[in-house]
């Protein structure tokens, strides 16, 4: 969102209409061939313009090589560049498919506990990985031109998802002894590349038709109208525009589906129970689960057909899912969660989430989101090390209490926090405290973590004169991560931001404040490496525009400010 576009405006808008130039030049050329092999008839035309339209869509891609190699074989006698994208986007898949099937040989090889359980999660995660692709080759086709943004951003977000999942699978093998990681790593190489050359390929559609010189060339993408009974039905009715009004939202005027409760006065008495009654990827009503006030030892996950679910309690500290899963007890990161969100469009409101596993558990998450176009208002997550993971695709937070020591906000989705308090708690021995970890792994993707008009302070007892705390660490070579508009109390260390031990991720990352303020906002002791953000490039993070919140957090009704604030 223009927010690595460390140099000028200027340069980036030569760039991008250069390779749109390029682009058109192929297209053209496509085209062209494709008007004399109809016209002479001569079939014999017809690979070279192929192999011509694949140069094009292998064009703007990192990997050309891997690009050109995979379409030369799969595309037949296809010329379309809309089509070569998606078929693209389908070896992606199979090649995915293919790993799965390999990872049965490296049964023998995991077989100490953590190696085994990378190799489980991998299994799970792949299937992530593939669903994104999936959705985002089923994509691929007309669309309604003035909708060009969404449909680019969607691409963006579900490919990075993809991009994700892949190196998640990966980095459960970190600190397993043996030959499996290495080996998986092997496996999923083509892969990676694929997905990041998905990636590309969806980011240059956009450069294309941002052009706006380009209205001929409009034809090749927007060429038949949208059929509305083909138009893939995943849109739950609130992001259509029917206020849920999530602000005033309460257990009443809801009418929950189910009630769950403690002391027995509900359907059930744990929210386990009550995940049996959602329907299968839910769509057209959100599906309201009331949770009243009470303590629930409980983990849950909400699976990838548990769409459009919203949880309601009796208040951040009245209702509180909690529980222990720790690294330190041997489960992977990714399985510590209490409450792992992985349907879409998943509501919560006036609820906790908890991690009870101390510091002394290392990596022990509260929440885990992958849910896209999700939404928080007035909740409480609680934790230690990696509190909250915000592992992918959309997501909105507002009034929301998140406290934690190492890394306690981290991942790689798109996630903004509005008016929000970030509370550092008082680590193990010798740990410094990040409030920040974003994990993003190639530069085009959309994603990146947002505070803004948040507080950031320690908790009570929290000693800033012997323990550090920084507002981020970039956890992987592109991580993205502002502050702005934000309170920050004097438990932020004056360099603001830390490295990430043994890399040089700080060279290629990006970590911007705009407009702070509060006793540890100074700014004249940062790193180097920390930027501070003209307005535009803080803009291009509000909600409104990093998010598109306008098209699904407001019909939510939930409190929310689109672009900056007057503080
Ligand atoms: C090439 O295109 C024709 C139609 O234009 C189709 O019938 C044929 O099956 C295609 N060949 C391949 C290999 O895809
Ligand atoms: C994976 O294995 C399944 C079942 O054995 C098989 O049907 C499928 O073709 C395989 N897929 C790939 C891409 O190898
Ligand atoms: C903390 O660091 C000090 C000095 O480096 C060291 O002596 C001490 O053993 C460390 N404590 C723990 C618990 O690691
Ligand atoms: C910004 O946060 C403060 C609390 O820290 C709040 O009083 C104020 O209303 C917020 N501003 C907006 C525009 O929401």
């Amino acid at each position: 969102m223009g927010g690595n576009d460390r140099h000028g405006k200027k340069k980036k808008i030569a760039i991008i209409s250069v390779s749109a130039l390029i682009l058109v030049a192929m297209v053209v050329a496509v085209a062209v061939g494709v008007t004399k092999s109809h016209k002479g008839g001569n079939d014999e035309k017809k690979p070279a313009t192929t192999s011509k339209a694949i140069e094009t869509v292998c064009q703007p891609t990192d990997y050309k090589e891997t690009c050109q190699n995979a379409l030369s074989e799969k595309a037949g006698n296809v010329t379309d560049p809309k089509e070569l994208v998606k078929i693209g986007f389908q070896i992606a898949i199979e090649k995915l498919q293919e790993v799965i099937n390999n990872s049965d040989t490296l049964k023998e090889i995991a077989k100490d506990n953590l190696g085994n359980q990378a190799l489980q999660n991998c299994r799970e995660l792949i299937e992530y990985s593939i669903d994104d692709l999936k959705r985002s080759a089923d994509k691929i086709g007309p669309f309604e031109v003035t909708k060009l943004k969404e449909y680019v951003e969607d691409l963006k977000v579900w490919l990075s998802a993809s991009l994700q999942y892949e190196q998640t699978c990966l980095d459960g093998f970190d600190n397993t002894p043996g030959e499996a990681g290495a080996k998986m790593k092997n496996f999923l190489k083509t892969s990676q590349e694929l997905t990041k050359n998905a990636l590309a390929m969806a980011t240059e559609i956009g450069n294309l038709f941002r052009t706006s010189s380009l209205k001929s060339q409009r034809r090749l993408l927007a060429d038949t109208p949208m059929d509305p009974k083909k138009a893939p039905k995943i849109i739950p009715s609130w992001i259509e525009g029917r206020k849920l009004d999530i602000a005033t939202a309460n257990p009443i005027s809801l009418k929950p589906d189910v009630i769950v409760a403690k002391d027995g006065s509900g359907k059930y008495k744990t929210v386990n129970e009550a995940l049996k009654d959602i329907p299968k990827d839910n769509v057209l009503k959100t599906f309201v689960i009331y949770i009243k006030e009470g303590v629930y030892s409980e983990q849950v996950v909400l699976d990838k057909h548990m769409t459009n679910v919203m949880f309601i309690g009796d208040g951040p500290t009245k209702t509180k899912i909690t529980g222990n899963k720790n690294y330190a007890d041997g489960v992977q990161t990714f399985k510590t969660a209490t409450v792992a969100v992985i349907g879409d469009y998943f509501i919560a409101k006036d609820i906790g989430f908890e991690n009870t596993a101390g510091a002394r558990g290392h990596q022990a998450v509260a929440l885990r989101v992958q849910s896209d176009l999700s939404i928080f208002y007035n909740c409480q997550i609680d934790g230690y090390q990696d509190t909250l993971y915000t592992q992918t695709h959309r997501q909105f937070y507002r009034d929301c209490i998140i406290s934690g020591t190492i890394d306690f906000i981290f991942g790689d989705a798109a996630a903004v926090f509005q008016n929000c308090k970030m509370i550092v708690r008082k680590p193990g021995p010798n740990q410094s405290c990040m409030v920040t970890a974003q994990g993003r792994l190639d530069k085009r993707e959309p994603t990146g973590i947002v505070l803004q008009n948040c507080t950031i302070s320690g908790e009570k007892g929290f000693d800033a004169a012997t323990t550090m705390a920084y507002l981020g660490r970039p956890w992987k070579m592109y991580s993205r991560t502002i502050v702005m508009q934000s309170q920050i109390d004097n438990v932020i260390n004056p360099l603001g931001w830390m490295e990430w031990t043994g890399t040089t991720n700080h060279e290629t990352s990006w970590f911007g404040e705009f407009s702070n303020r509060g006793l540890g906002a100074a700014t004249n002791q940062r790193v180097k490496w920390y930027k501070l953000a003209t307005p535009e490039e803080a803009g291009a993070f509000a909600p409104g525009s990093i998010l598109l919140g306008d098209k699904w957090i407001m019909p939510s009704g939930v409190p929310y400010v689109a672009g900056m604030m007057r503080v």
